[in-house]
């Protein structure tokens, strides 16, 4: 069984899943590294050149190799949920754990790096505020919610790796 972090951008998806790859020693992939290795290309990059929806493609690429590998942890891409193939593909074999933050710690965190095409506008904390909202139906279905707003990527990993269901799972795999 893999372990699944999908949730918002500036969540802490990507070094949440590196703490639990390390402690569970298990292989980690983040599918939007997978997409800029596969593509050469950084995703603010593909967004400028070839557009959302030719990201999306790659997104769901990625999705489909990851979702018939196991024992893996897997940090998605915050658009992740946007397709219902991209969760069929992920949840037969994947404990799904949704990371949330307040938009003000969101824009805190992705305000460091450059590599967030869709935050790139005037406003993007409300920005932050309006996905947010579009999003929440998607990232309601999950078997486990942390918010993270106060918790560093190691704080996270251990709130997930005390949750019955990880525990289970981790142990029958050892
Ligand atoms: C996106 C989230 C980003 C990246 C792309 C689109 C989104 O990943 O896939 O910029 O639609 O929420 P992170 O959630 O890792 O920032």
């Amino acid at each position: 069984m893999n372990i699944v972090l999908v949730g918002f951008m500036g969540t802490g998806k990507s070094e949440t899943g590196r703490v639990l790859a390390r402690r569970l020693a298990r292989p980690f992939f983040d599918t939007d590294e997978m997409i800029e290795s596969e593509a050469r290309m950084s995703i603010a990059d593909i967004f400028a050149r070839d557009g959302e929806s030719c990201f999306r493609d790659l997104e769901t690429s990625a999705v489909r190799l990851l979702g018939i590998m196991d024992n893996i942890i897997i940090s998605c891409g915050g658009g992740v949920v946007l397709r219902a193939e991209n969760m069929d593909a992920l949840r037969p074999n994947g404990i799904m754990v949704c990371l949330t933050a307040s938009p003000e710690a969101i824009l805190k965190r992705v305000s460091k790096t450059a590599n967030r095409p869709l935050l790139k506008v005037k406003d993007p904390l409300e920005k932050i505020k309006e996905l947010q909202e579009q999003r929440a139906s998607y990232y309601r279905d999950c078997a486990l919610t942390i918010d993270t707003s106060a918790l560093s990527p190691a704080g996270a990993a251990d709130l997930i790796l005390k949750n019955p269901l990880v525990v289970q799972c981790t142990t029958k795999n050892k």
